[in-house]
């Protein structure tokens, strides 16, 4: 295999930041730091530029099987190298549901197949219904990554028993904290939703389940909660953590870079599950990102067709993507609002994400690391494209001017895109 020498960038991971090269082959970092010369390698000119592991997003919805028009694993792995995304979790919230080895193995060959990591979650429950527990040793031998019921959350009767099948299968939990009989018929935040008189959902069915998922992971044991919304939310995982319990938090960028203030009209591109919440809320995801309540930043990018969303906040589904808007909506409302350093972003994007989902060469510049590598051009600047390699184009950002943009993706140190 070909080695590639980044040169001249600002090498930046969980453990710091530092000018340098970094040399890859053979799928792996070779040599990070100082001046590197490598006779007959590829050469990229990394001058002005942040060099990054790769991002690995643990919430990825592929849609494949059962709504390929919307996402394939191919065209979710192509719209996260286009992103800086180098590995994806995906969601078992697929048509049927991915709950079981057999399945899991079908779906393995076009994971690999595709042009970065892909890695699935599993449910946790038969048919993510809510009443019977999953095979989880059976399900991490076929391969899956993590456990979750995502687009419904855990059943609360059962969260003890899963949360310790999971520890003694080592494989981590993930939650989708909502509780549905809050939720009820509501469509997104009830200010925004009495604008568009339509029903709301009220705060407390995040946090009800937030509430519930702690107290269960200080009993049981440990727990992942995904897409925290809510200022209530992060307080709660703030006083587990302090508590010494065992939990880990999730946020995704449009929880950081909008409120329910920008739904101005009925757009269902501004529908998704938790809802945008209120500016009180997006200021406290960001003192949580900073103070490092925040373990993960994941997109939760979950596409739909533009004929299903044309039903609006009444009948559009939940829901947008995020793979392609995830690195500079991070630069540009995290690290040059300074609200998070270069190495914390890095925590946040990749070696946190690696730590929870057990990749273990994946996640920092060091050598013998993985060579999965993102890098971003900070003085990039362009408006969010109507058109993304993704699929679909579900997304509230669209039209937005934003900084940061990818300049390079390297997966297994092979260029998966470039700019
Ligand atoms: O907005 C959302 N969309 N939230 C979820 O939890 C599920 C997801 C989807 O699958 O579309
Ligand atoms: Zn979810």
């Amino acid at each position: 295999m070909p080695e590639l020498l980044i040169k001249n960038g600002l090498l930046a991971d969980a453990d710091g930041e530092r000018r340098g090269d970094l040399l890859l082959k053979g799928g792996r970092i070779v040599r990070a730091g100082g001046r590197i010369s490598a006779r007959g390698a590829e050469v990229f000119d990394a001058a002005g530029l942040w060099v990054f592991p790769g991002f690995i997003d643990a919430h990825v919805h592929a849609r494949e099987p059962g709504f390929e028009q919307a996402e394939t694993i191919a065209s979710a792995a192509a719209a996260a190298a286009a992103g800086g995304v180098t590995s994806i979790l995906l969601m078992p919230n697929t048509s049927p549901a991915m709950d079981s080895p057999r399945l899991l193995r079908k779906y393995a060959p076009g994971a690999a197949a595709a042009p970065g990591n892909v890695v699935f979650s599993a449910a946790a429950t038969a048919g993510r219904a809510g009443s019977r527990a999953t095979d989880f040793a059976a399900l991490k031998k076929a391969g899956a990554k993590a456990l979750t019921d995502d687009g419904s959350a855990l059943p609360y009767g059962l969260l003890p028993e899963l949360i310790k099948k999971a520890a003694a299968a080592g494989l981590p939990l993930l939650d989708h904290p909502e509780d549905l009989s809050v939720t009820g018929r509501g469509v997104c935040h009830p200010d925004a939703a009495a604008r568009l008189r339509l029903p709301g959902i009220p705060d407390i069915s995040e946090w009800l389940a937030v509430l519930r998922d702690t107290l269960a992971a200080s009993a049981a044991g440990p727990l992942h909660l995904q897409h925290l919304s809510l200022a209530a939310s992060v307080e709660v995982l703030r006083q587990a953590k302090a508590a010494g319990w065992p939990v880990t938090g999730e946020t995704c960028p449009h929880y950081f870079a909008l409120s329910q203030a920008d739904i101005r009209r009925d757009d269902a591109d501004l529908k998704m599950k938790p809802p945008l919440r209120a500016e009180k809320d997006r200021r406290a995801v960001l003192a949580a990102l900073a103070d490092g309540t925040l373990d993960i930043i994941a997109t939760d990018h979950a596409p739909h067709s533009a004929a299903a969303k044309a039903g609006g906040f009444g009948r559009g589904p939940f829901g947008v993507i995020g793979l392609e808007t995830l690195a500079p909506l991070c630069v540009t409302e995290l690290v040059l609002k300074k609200v998070v350093s270069l190495p914390r972003l890095a925590a946040l994007l990749s070696a946190n994400p690696a730590r929870l989902l057990g990749l273990r060469r994946k996640g920092r510049l060091r050598p013998g690391f993985d060579a999965d590598i993102a890098v971003l051009n900070p003085r990039a600047w362009r408006r969010v494209p109507a058109q993304f390699v993704s699929k679909s184009a579900n997304s509230p950002f669209v039209g937005r001017a934003l900084r940061g943009w990818p300049a390079l993706t390297v997966v297994a140190g092979r260029i998966a895109a470039r700019a």
